[in-house]
């Protein structure tokens, strides 16, 4: 049985870990991100079978999965003070999904690095 989700980095979840039991529900306000966990277990499904290109295609891109909001949440943010913006990303653009079970865990990264970081890695090597 299958007792941990964890989710980095999709779309409104920025880090969300699940404990599970044999049945779960999930409620929330509208646009708390209900579908959003349903959507990245259904990504994480189509790993699993192979399917995660056009699962990804499916969802407008790569790109389009990650989460938007700053890497860093400012004290004036989490205060109310400031709402929350996207920003450029500095460091590695990232989506990890994984679970964990009685018997094994999986989990898998899907991304790239940043762009300027990639073009200088190309010019040195
Ligand atoms: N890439 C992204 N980065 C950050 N936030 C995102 C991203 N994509 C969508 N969102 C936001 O995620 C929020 C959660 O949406 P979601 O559809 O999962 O909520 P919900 O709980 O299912 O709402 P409803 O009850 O209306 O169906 C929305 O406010 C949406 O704007
Ligand atoms: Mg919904």
């Amino acid at each position: 049985m299958i007792r941990t989700v964890a989710i980095h980095g999709y779309r409104s979840l920025r880090e969300l870990v699940l404990p599970l039991g044999q049945l779960n529900i999930i409620t929330g306000a509208n646009g708390s991100g209900k579908s959003s966990v349903y959507r990245s277990l259904r990504l994480l499904a189509d790993v699993a079978q192979n399917a995660v290109v056009a699962s990804l295609a499916r969802e407008g891109g790569l790109s389009s999965t990650f989460w938007a909001g700053p890497e860093t949440i400012a004290r004036s943010v989490k205060q109310g003070v400031h709402p929350v913006e996207g920003l450029a990303k500095r460091s590695t653009a990232s989506l990890k999904l994984g679970f964990g079970g009685d018997d094994y865990g999986y989990s898998i990264d899907l991304g790239y690095p940043h762009p300027r970081r990639r073009c200088l890695a190309w010019t040195r090597g």
